[in-house]
């Protein structure tokens, strides 16, 4: 939620900031600013409501000159989205300004406090509170030293924050710090570069550094870099090189990400098995697991954390592990699991599941298992980011930036890790017949073809969508392996049309929901050709018997439903555990159409942001 970025150097400091906000957008986008300290000195401070592009036009050709600047592209946690509540904030004094991504908990303390010193605000931000905070601090200390101002303010602080900062009295400067949000230093040729997360930074240098909890970063004109942490103790950090391919992301000629990133997967998919799928003799191979494999296989269970489609991942993560390996598995939301007191040990191996590595949720949960003793093994997208550095190991999904807010090729890459680690797990444990084993791993291996013909749909999705946009509720039903694609498809289609849709186990319908079947209501089906096919086929007829309008997902060459349905999407047929990496694509895609036919803002919808770093 919200994204920082900052620079201090020898090129022109504006264009580099919005360049960087840009690729940070998936944080927020309900306004955005920024700060230059500009060539006469002066600080100028711009702000607009909406997305970068807004603000861009916003300030046009008004004075963008400077080598040293900060700016902010917003997710409103405190305070409506307008201008006067966008970032950077000015401190009261005129010396400083800020801008921040996290929460400031005890906010309202602090602002009660100030303004009984006689500061005054002007916006409904926790951030305000924090610069004015700043600049009390400073009016109170002798020295005119910006890291030990920072360090009083901060060690004042509850919550989460990472922070850019400019001193007017040190304007050659530039000051960073965090907690519990994310924060990357890019180091250029006597340059400095910040942002919220290693793209904006890869795409200018490939030498960065990870900000710690409770670290302050110094950056000024000439000086190396300084670090110290709130007790004023230096800090030292390994310079990491990020991988080239990381940096600017384009669409690639398609309208939005999301379309871009739903084509990927067939590559997404193959790049995640490479080095880990040998297809010659039909093994898997996952490091991590080869390395903690006694702590795994001696677990008395798992317990998946995770949020959204994450979440929905760890649904089939937990299939997978028992049905394969035998393995008691529990999945909870991480929202759930970090405030529900878990009993939780060192018996116990949590794996937890994130995109971002940043969710906030997920970190905390993490976090709390560990300190219960349990080993935690992470699967994330974004190398380097919190989780995968705060576990105890992990794999990488390795399926490329996302940028869409809706999630795609990281939930087929999520299925993906989470089916080998089963695998590699399984094969060590005995649990599953060799012949079973190989059988997988060749169909696996298969997938990323069989994702190919399953995006053939696409134009056939494209042309029935129209029809659907009068609905204004969307039923997804799935048994098994399918339930948690129903779960995913329906969340696709809420998040970025708006349209209302529930995900459930499709015999749970007679329990309740088959209630609001009418002739109006469309009902998506999974109904691959799988053990729970004959069962499935009864749940369509139900639904058929009263008048319901059913889009079945189905095997190619079915012909039963097929007959039934109102419309069938053909996805190519595979093992059942494996089914998921298939039938979610056109769900992905009939989501992305019906909100294209809407008119909706697809890679930026209402109200979202694509990394959840506030609770
Ligand atoms: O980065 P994470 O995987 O931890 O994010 C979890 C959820 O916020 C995320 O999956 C969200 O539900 C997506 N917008 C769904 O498309």
């Amino acid at each position: 939620m919200c994204g920082i970025t900052g620079y201090l150097g020898g090129k022109d400091a504006y264009p580099v900031l919005v360049d960087g906000l840009k690729q940070l957008e998936y944080r927020g986008y309900d306004s955005a600013g920024v700060a230059l300290v500009s060539d006469s000195g002066k600080l100028n401070v711009y702000k607009e409501k909406g997305k970068v592009s807004d603000l861009e036009d916003y300030i046009g050709d008004k004075d963008r000159s400077g080598h040293v600047g900060i700016a902010h592209t917003r997710w409103a946690t405190h305070g409506e989205p307008c201008a006067r509540n966008a970032h950077p904030h000015v401190s009261a004094s005129g010396r400083f300004a800020i801008v921040h991504n996290g929460i400031i908990e005890n906010y309202s303390v602090i602002k009660e406090n100030l303004e009984r010193k006689g500061y005054v605000f002007s916006s409904s931000t926790d951030t305000e509170a924090l610069v004015q905070l700043i600049d009390y601090m400073s009016s109170r200390q002798e020295s005119s030293d910006t890291v030990s101002i920072l360090q009083a303010a901060l060690r004042e602080v509850v919550g989460a924050y990472a922070i850019a900062l400019i001193d007017m009295e040190h304007p050659d400067c530039l000051y960073a710090a965090r907690k519990s949000s994310p924060l990357v230093i890019g180091i250029g040729d006597g340059e400095f570069y910040l942002a919220s997360d290693v793209n904006p930074v890869a795409s200018y240098t490939e030498h960065v550094i990870f900000l710690e909890d409770e670290e302050i970063a110094q950056m000024c004109c000439g000086e190396p870099l300084r670090i110290v942490n709130l007790a004023n103790d230096e800090c030292r950090h390994e310079v990491t090189t990020v991988p080239k391919s990381l940096g600017k992301v384009q669409k690639g000629g398609f309208g939005h990400y999301m379309l871009k990133e739903i084509y990927e997967q067939p590559d997404c998919i193959r790049d995640c098995m490479r080095g880990r799928v040998n297809i010659e003799d039909k093994t898997v191979f996952m490091s991590a697991v080869h390395e903690h494999r006694d702590r795994l296989l001696s677990a008395g269970r798992f317990i998946i954390v995770a949020c959204g489609t994450s979440w929905h991942a760890g649904l089939i993560g937990k299939q997978l592990f028992e049905n394969l390996c035998q393995i008691p598995t529990e999945v909870a939301y991480a929202s759930e699991f970090r405030y529900s007191n878990p009993v939780v040990g060192s018996r116990d191996v949590v794996f937890a599941i994130s995109q971002s590595g940043e969710t906030a949720d997920t970190l905390a949960a993490v976090e709390l298992a560990r300190s219960k003793g349990a080993f935690v093994y992470g699967i994330c997208n974004a190398v380097g980011s919190s989780i995968p550095r705060s576990t105890d190991t992990g794999s990488y999904i390795h399926v490329g930036p996302e940028i869409g807010v809706a999630s795609t090729k990281a939930f087929t890459g999520q299925v993906t890790v989470l089916t080998m680690i089963a695998l590699d797990l399984a094969r060590e444990k005995h649990s599953i017949a060799d012949s079973v084993y190989h059988e997988i791993v060749g169909e696996l291996a298969r997938i990323p073809y069989k994702m190919k013909s399953a995006l053939r749909s696409d134009e056939r999705i494209a042309a029935l969508s129209g029809i659907f946009t009068y609905a204004r509720n969307f039923i997804y039903l799935g048994r098994g392996y399918s339930y948690p694609v129903a779960l995913e498809g329906a969340l696709k289609l809420k998040e970025i049309s708006y349209i209302h849709a529930e995900g459930y186990p499709a015999a749970e319908m007679k329990h309740g929901p088959i209630a609001l079947i009418d002739e109006e209501m469309p009902v998506v089906i999974i109904a691959t050709r799988n053990a729970l096919y004959g069962k499935v086929l009864s749940n369509v007829q139900e639904i058929k018997a009263r008048k319901g309008r059913v889009i079945a997902v189905v095997s190619e060459g079915d012909d039963v439903i097929s007959r039934i349905a109102d419309t069938v999407i053909e996805v190519p047929s595979s093992l059942e555990c494996l089914d998921p990496l298939l039938s979610t694509i056109p769900l992905q895609l009939l989501a992305y159409h019906i909100a294209v036919c809407k008119g909706k803002d697809v890679d930026r919808p209402r109200n979202l942001a694509k990394s959840v770093t506030v609770e």
